[in-house]
């Protein structure tokens, strides 16, 4: 399949032949703040089985809902507490996702099964105008191929989509970087299923008391099936096994150092690059930079698997704020293997 590359700046008729291609039935690469996403007309079954094809991916694990505005929230959902309008107010468009119970007019295609369905608001002007256009909601996950890192380039999604998809819009490296945060408004109280772009704290302020999902923080045993069917999958993996440090940056610094091998590749904080010096090193900035670390995390991760590096070692904010979205995409790369750094 011939892929368009829409490239900055987009005309007014490139934008119509991206809505077109969502209306028509076809798969389309779209810039978010958080991630890229491979997007389709939600409503459409066949389209969005297309995006499972293109992926590889699981066919329970359920898309979410891109929408202009809270507005299109009647159309797709029922039962909306007064909570999911508080929070739009406040965070939309922005990195967060709400899920709520499903219209009818939701295929089962769309959401795995499930009778609830996810949806948001992105922060971005050009995908934000292509749903207008389209005049549907897009479906969309993020753009990888199953089990590969979410791309925050436009250049990554031409390396996982090229030639399988109608087209990918340039809208520029992703802000944020880390997906959206999910919360499920159909319990009491409210669960985080997802830490993502929009910290935990910032979802407190609105909510008050908000339930952490036990797979946010630990590896479910099996058989056990966490509520965001897509957290009981390996993601974000590159092909080296990945161990994780946790504990002060000072310590886990000098504990990789102190255990890893001599081809060992790592991912740490700008501050101790000295530190690893001949070794293949990607930097996850500073220290004291969570919106930095978020943009660059999963670049690091996917940049490794053109090395031939056999292991890789990464240290890992702690859990405020952003730390806990770095911390959990860091974890996940490693299959939950992680290490503590005592003094
Ligand atoms: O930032 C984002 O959310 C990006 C951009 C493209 O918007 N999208 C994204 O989609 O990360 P995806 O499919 O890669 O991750 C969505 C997660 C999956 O883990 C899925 O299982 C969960 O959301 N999810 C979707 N609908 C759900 C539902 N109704 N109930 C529980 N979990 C749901
Ligand atoms: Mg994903």
């Amino acid at each position: 399949m011939d892929t368009i590359l829409f490239s900055q700046p987009l005309s007014d008729a490139d934008l119509d032949r991206a809505a077109a291609i969502i209306r028509g039935g076809g798969l389309l690469g779209i810039p978010t703040e958080t991630v890229y996403g491979l997007g389709a007309d939600g409503l459409n079954e066949t389209a969005v089985l297309h995006i499972f094809e293109a992926k590889g991916r699981p066919q329970d694990n359920p898309l979410i809902l891109h929408v202009p505005d809270a507005g299109w929230l009647p159309k797709f959902c029922r039962d909306i507490p007064h909570a999911a309008y508080a929070l739009a107010r406040r965070f939309w468009p922005g990195p967060l996702t709400m899920i709520l119970p499903r219209r009818d007019i939701v295929p089962l295609r769309t959401t795995g099964g499930l009778e609830t369905v996810g949806v948001r608001c992105p922060d971005h002007p050009l995908t934000l105008e292509i749903i207008r256009r389209a005049g549907v909601p897009i479906a969309a996950p993020s753009g990888n191929t199953s089990g590969r890192p979410s791309p925050t380039t436009a250049g990554h999604m031409v390396e996982d989509m090229w030639g399988k998809i109608d087209g990918i819009v340039d809208g520029g490296p992703c802000g944020v970087g880390v997906e959206s945060t999910i919360i499920d408004l159909t319990v009491t109280p409210p669960r985080l299923l997802r830490p993502g772009g929009l910290p935990l704290e910032a979802l407190e302020e609105v909510l008050g008391e908000v339930a952490v999902d036990k797979a946010v923080v630990s590896k479910l045993a099996d058989g056990e099936r966490p509520k965001a069917p897509g957290m009981k999958y390996r993601h974000y993996a590159p092909k080296a096994p990945v161990t994780v440090v946790t504990g002060d940056a000072g310590q886990s610094a000098a504990y990789i150092a102190a255990h890893c091998e001599k081809e060992a590749g790592i991912i740490c904080f700008s501050e101790f690059l000295p530190l690893f010096a001949g070794h293949e090193v990607h930097d996850l900035g500073p220290m004291a930079d969570l919106s930095e670390q978020a943009r660059r995390v999963f670049d690091a991760l996917r940049r490794f698997d053109e090395t031939p590096v056999p292991e890789i070692w990464a240290q890992c904010p702690g859990s405020e704020g952003l730390g806990l979205a770095v911390g959990n995409r860091l974890k996940k790369a490693a299959g939950f293997h992680i290490v503590e750094a005592l003094p």
